[in-house]
Parts: C-alpha cells; sequence; structure tokens
C-alpha cells in the first residue's frame, strides 16, 4: 500500500459535470500474418478471406505477449496524449485476460506506475471498450474519478482454435485506450450519452465452452471447447440490426440526427457487416471509419484502434460528432457520441 487512502466522491470533484475524451493511444505487436500465410496451413484463400470479411491481415502477439503488455503500451501511449502521469482509475476491457483471476487491470495499473488507483476488468467480448466507458463516464459524474484510463486490450489469438478457419482468419491481436476527464457539458471531446444492452439468450452464439464453472477443463470432451467458438451468420444478422438500432437510439437520445454524424466508428467485426450498418443509417461510406483490412477484428481493441487510425491520418477533425457502436458475445451492444478533441494520437 502507497499513498494516502482515497475517500469517494472526493469534494474537488463534486462539481465535475461530462466526461471528456482527452487522450487516445493504440499499439498493436509487431508481427503480421497474411492472408496467403493463413492459406498455406488452412483450407482457405486470400480471395476469400477478402471478399468474405475485408480483412488482408492482422498482428499477432508472439508467444508469451499476453494481453498486459500489449495494454501497458497503448495505455502508456493514451495518458502522454493526455499529458498526465497519473489517473484515478483503470478499466481494462478485454475477454483475454492475462489469467482467468486475477483481473488484468490491477496488473497493468502498477505497470503504468499509476499506483493504489481503483482497476477492474470488464468481460463484454466486442462491445467491452463501450461498456468500458460508460463505466468511466460513470465514475466521473458520479464524483467518484477525476481521471479514468480506459484501455481495450484482447490477444484472441490465445484462445481461436488454430484448425478454425472461419474464426482464425477474423481475430487479430491489438489494444488501444483513451483518458476521459472531468469536465464540462459542451467541452471539445464530451461523450455521452450511451445505450447499452445485452441478451444472454444468445449466450451460445459466441463462446468458449471450457474452463469455467459451467464446463471444467478437466471435463471438457475434447480440445475444441477450450476454443473460441462463433456461429457466423446468425452473429452477422444480429450484428448488422442492433449496431444499427442501438446507434438510431443514442441519436434520438441526444437530440441529433444522423446527418450531423461526421463519422461512424463501427466495432471492426466484418466490412460487410459495417457497410450493411452504414446503409441502414443512411451514412455515407467514405464516412465510415474503417481498419479492418490492416488488423482484422481484434475484439476489445476494435473501436479505440480504429480511432487512432483516423486521427493519424487527420481523418478525425476538432468538432467532428463521432458516432461509436459496437456488438458482441453475451450478446451485449452499446453505443455511444462523442465530438472530437483536439488532440494528438500515441500510437507504435
Ligand atoms: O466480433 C464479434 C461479432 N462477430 C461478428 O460479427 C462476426 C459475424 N460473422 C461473420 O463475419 C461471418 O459470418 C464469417 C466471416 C464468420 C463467415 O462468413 P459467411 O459468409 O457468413 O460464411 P458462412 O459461415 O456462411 O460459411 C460459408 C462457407 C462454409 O463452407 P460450406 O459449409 O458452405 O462448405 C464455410 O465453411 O464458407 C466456409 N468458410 C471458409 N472458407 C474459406 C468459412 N470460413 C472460411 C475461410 N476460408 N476462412
Amino acid at each position: 500500500m502507497t499513498g494516502a487512502v482515497q475517500t469517494y466522491p472526493r469534494a474537488s470533484l463534486r462539481s465535475a459535470r461530462a466526461p471528456v475524451l482527452c487522450g487516445l493511444g493504440a499499439w498493436v505487436p509487431p508481427d503480421i500474418v497474411t492472408n496467403d500465410e493463413l492459406a498455406a496451413v488452412l483450407d482457405t484463400s486470400d480471395e476469400w478471406i477478402r471478399a468474405r470479411t475485408g480483412i488482408a491481415r492482422r498482428h499477432v502477439a508472439a508467444p508469451g505477449t499476453a494481453t498486459s503488455d500489449l495494454a501497458v503500451e497503448a495505455g502508456q501511449r493514451a495518458l502522454k496524449s493526455a499529458g498526465l502521469d497519473a489517473a484515478d482509475a483503470l478499466i481494462l476491457a478485454t475477454t483475454t485476460p492475462d489469467r482467468p483471476c486475477p483481473a488484468t487491470a490491477p496488473q497493468v495499473a502498477a505497470r503504468l506506475g499509476l499506483g493504489n488507483i481503483a482497476a477492474f476488468d470488464i468481460a463484454a467480448v466486442c462491445s467491452g471498450f463501450l461498456y468500458a466507458l460508460a463505466s468511466a463516464a460513470g465514475l466521473i459524474t458520479a464524483g467518484i474519478a477525476g481521471h479514468v484510463l480506459v484501455i481495450g486490450a484482447d490477444v484472441f489469438t490465445a484462445i481461436v482454435n488454430p484448425r478454425d478457419r472461419a474464426t482464425r482468419a477474423i481475430f487479430g491481436d491489438g489494444a488501444g485506450a483513451v483518458v476521459l476527464r472531468a469536465g464540462q457539458a459542451g467541452d471539445a471531446g464530451e461523450i455521452g450519452p450511451f445505450v447499452l444492452g445485452s441478451d444472454g439468450r444468445g449466450a451460445d452464439l459466441i463462446m468458449v465452452p471450457a474452463g469455467g464453472s459451467r464446463l471444467r477443463h478437466a471435463e471438457a470432451a475434447d480440445d475444441s471447447q477450450r476454443y473460441f467458438a462463433m456461429h457466423g451468420q446468425a452473429v452477422y444478422r444480429q450484428a448488422v440490426e442492433v449496431m444499427a438500432r442501438s446507434t438510431t437510439q443514442v441519436l434520438e437520445l441526444a437530440g441529433r440526427d444522423v446527418a450531423a454524424v461526421a463519422w461512424l466508428v463501427c466495432h471492426q467485426a466484418n466490412l460487410r457487416i459495417l457497410n450493411a450498418v452504414a446503409a441502414r443509417l443512411a451514412i455515407p461510406a467514405d464516412r465510415c471509419l474503417i481498419n479492418i483490412e490492416q488488423v482484422g477484428n481484434t475484439a476489445a481493441a476494435s473501436i479505440p484502434l480504429a480511432l487512432a487510425h483516423g486521427a493519424e491520418r487527420g481523418l478525425l477533425r476538432p468538432g467532428d460528432l463521432v458516432a461509436l457502436t459496437a456488438f458482441g458475445g453475451g450478446l451485449t451492444w452499446g453505443s455511444t457520441l462523442l465530438t472530437w478533441p483536439d488532440i494528438e494520437c500515441g500510437t507504435c
């Protein structure tokens, strides 16, 4: 234990009203696997993967590299982008924690030198970053924290079945992070409102069957139950419908028209899904931030990596209205809005 015991809410934070994005960072591991490299070991082809998913390559963590390693890199860059060396809380969205127990966030906080701050993981699969943003916004508006580091990081290749061409072709590894600060309504970078949802009746559409308390490792019938499995087509249909619907709902909540959206940032699940969501919302393709070709589906890291892609290329301009939307295992989903602030993105 170091430092003074924190009391909540802190008196100095009680007047804070709005969560405001003030830092962005991203990191992907250096090793790249191309579609042709996958086709050398699986019954697939570059043509199939590009045509059905829009993915050309993905970054893959080397053996021995864990989610916390990626999260620390992205977290450092987001803190630097925000001009900070401290935060009051750290939230890590991940489906691939370093270990089943304990949570990974406290180790990330310690390695970032953030001391004894509140730190916890969020498990909402590909919607995890949206859930983490909403949780951070809640900590801020409740006066519990003044600055929150929100990280989405996954080493999904650790749980993908190396023999499953459908999932191995899609997923890649990476991490993205933002810093939210306590600000005032109307500040550049203000984030919200949020729409979050779930439908546990669809839990079996995306799952790792074994390794939890329901089906223990020792009871798994075969090796494949230890890996991630997905009913691709059923997920595809729901992803399109739900991301479009929750984006419409969040715009209605904010009293904004879809025409005001400068950039739509969907969870990068599949290029065909992204195009279908944009079409349903009548948002032109050139107002969608898309980086799936270069990184594949990076689960909880997907949205902040897409933001970093847009910021690095100067696509995101201060004042732009940005809509974020995600859908994933659980089933879970989430959408929010933010006005883009004047920030530098910290990348690899
Ligand atoms: O991130 C969380 C949310 N996840 C998603 O939103 C993912 C949603 N689903 C998808 O993106 C797509 O469903 C997939 C990319 C997973 C699959 O594409 P699809 O067009 O839905 O293909 P399918 O599952 O209907 O399969 C069609 C055929 C099958 O062969 P048969 O049974 O018709 O002989 C598959 O075995 O394509 C086959 N296939 C492949 N062939 C070559 C599946 N994956 C591959 C592959 N290479 N990588």
